[in-house]
């Protein structure tokens, strides 16, 4: 079953200018891009998003790296999205990533980790609706 999830290219990745080469590994691994955008998350925007890591000590600095610059939300669509995509970004920590993977590629620790990808498919559909409206998903073509 077609599944989607939700990829946050996160403020290394744009200050790194490897937007095109992050997305270029997420569309040769067969990931349909049904939405995207850039925006800057304000601080409540991102305290709203990483909610479940309130109680952790990285969250203050997980905000304020959030803010630090522009991000590129995307929603991808695949078969078993959510769990191909963390495959294909690999561990938090680029040092546990495995070879090949994005954050192993391009990533330099478990805070600048590049990318972000929905870790169920429940939280994908939060995640999803937390950025985007239903009038902006609208389904590719087959
Ligand atoms: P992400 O997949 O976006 O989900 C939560 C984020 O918190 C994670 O990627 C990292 O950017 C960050 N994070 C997770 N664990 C740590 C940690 N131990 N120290 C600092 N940042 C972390």
């Amino acid at each position: 079953m077609l599944e989607r999830t939700l990829a946050i290219l996160k403020p290394d990745c744009i200050r790194k200018n490897l937007i095109g080469k992050v997305i270029s590994h997420i569309e040769e691994a067969g990931f349909k891009i049904v939405a995207l955008k850039m925006l800057k998350l304000t601080p409540e925007q991102a305290k709203a998003f990483y909610y479940v890591h309130r109680e952790k000590p990285f969250y203050s600095d997980l905000v304020n790296f959030m803010t630090s610059d522009k991000v590129v939300v995307m929603v991808l669509e695949k078969e078993n999205a959510v769990n191909d995509f963390r495959e294909l970004i690999g561990a938090t920590d680029p040092k546990e990533a495995k070879e090949g993977t994005i954050r192993k590629l391009y990533a330099d620790n478990k805070q600048e980790n590049i990318v972000h990808g929905s870790d169920s498919p429940e939280n994908a559909k939060i995640e999803i609706s937390f950025f985007f409206p239903e009038s902006e998903l609208i389904a590719n073509q087959m």
